[in-house]
């Protein structure tokens, strides 16, 4: 149901008349494992840390609070991202952007905004935010290039930007002029909370553990917190020919919510709900092996800042822990 309406609002975006551009990666196929985020309580935690984690460092002085997210993906982060906004401003009008220049993630966001009841609408290649008509608490989804969208924003104007598995996959290069960007376009104090992959791990989960795990949720608690088989060797233009490890047992906070979960399913006679938690875990760990040679994880953009032209971000050192394979970042303007 969630890709046939999919292709509906697709079909609404080119009767609008845009040449919709086909692009190499995030395309329909990607929205099916994007979407299987929602399915996966070890990602959606990890994001969720991060956004709270972001949300509490937002400093608004203003009647309005201006968020920008990079990549939506599915929109998973997007729901979760104006929830808290909107908990943690009661006060405040909310403006969230959200921009990706995938057509099919942009619909697949839609479709999720739809589900949650959050209004949303979505503008094409605009030029300025400030030309949008804007509507306290509509969700405002621009199909456009990261770099594109923020160069053409007004300076001293967001609080803050978010982005769950969306920079990272710029280069070094784009991400240091991105930052760049977000430097003028930010107010003083403005917030940069992004996630990531870590390339120098990958996982490749023991069915019989997890099955077990499902069964018997308290008994990875007395095992230790990661194992490992044998590693493999990074392609990774940052990390060529280091060790990657392989992460085939997990045992800590995020985990234990999928086990407990998967253990609820079994407990209720849910056999479907349970192989499609399967088949989510086993896209998330495709996933994170097929992309994340490409990934410029989080840690790496702590060096990046300390380049002159982004002096002014300063990193927060009391970010959320992530499991072993995520990595985060976080930062803030004083200009
Ligand atoms: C892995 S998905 C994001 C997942 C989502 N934030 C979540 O947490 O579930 C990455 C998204 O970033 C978008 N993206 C990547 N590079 C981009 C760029 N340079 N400009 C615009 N969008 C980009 C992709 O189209 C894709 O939808």
């Amino acid at each position: 149901m969630f890709i046939k309406k999919c292709g509906e609002y697709y079909k609404q975006l080119e009767d609008r008349g845009i040449a919709l551009k086909n692009i190499e990666r995030w395309d329909d196929y990607e929205i099916v494992r994007m979407f299987g985020k929602g399915l996966n309580p070890t990602s959606l935690e990890t994001a969720r840390k991060n956004i709270e984690f972001f949300t509490e460092s937002l400093v608004c002085n203003e009647d309005t609070l201006r968020v920008v997210e990079y990549g939506p993906g599915s929109g998973w982060s997007t729901i979760m991202l104006m929830n808290y906004l909107k908990k943690g401003f009661p006060e405040k009008k909310v403006e969230l952007y959200t921009v990706d220049m995938s057509p099919h993630s942009v619909v697949a966001t839609q479709n999720s905004l739809d589900y949650h009841q959050i209004p949303w609408q979505t503008v094409l290649e605009n030029s300025s935010v400030e030309d949008i008509e804007k509507k306290d608490g509509v969700i405002t989804i621009v199909l456009e290039d990261f770099m594109k969208f923020t160069q053409k924003q007004p300076n001293d104007y967001f609080h803050g930007y978010f982005s769950s598995h969306g920079t990272a996959y710029l280069s070094e290069e784009e991400y240091f002029n991105l930052l760049k960007f977000l430097k003028e376009k930010g107010k003083r104090n403005a917030v940069f909370v992004a996630d990531s992959l870590d390339p120098l791990y990958t996982v490749e989960l023991n069915t019989i553990h997890l099955l077990l795990c499902s069964f018997f949720p308290s008994l990875p608690e007395k095992m230790k917190e990661y194992s490992y088989s044998k590693s493999l060797r990074s392609n990774s233009k940052y990390f060529s020919g280091q060790e990657v490890k392989k992460i085939t047992k997990v045992n800590n906070a995020e985990s234990r919510l999928f086990y407990n979960w998967n253990n609820y399913l079994l407990s209720h006679f849910k056999y479907k709900y349970l192989i499609r938690m399967m088949e989510s875990i086993k896209i998330t760990t495709d996933v994170i092996e097929e992309y994340r040679e490409d990934v410029y994880p989080s840690y790496l953009v702590n060096t990046l800042v300390k380049r002159e032209e982004l002096n002014g971000w300063k990193p927060f050192d009391n970010l959320p822990k992530c499991p072993l394979y995520i990595t985060n970042c976080g930062f803030f303007l004083d200009k």
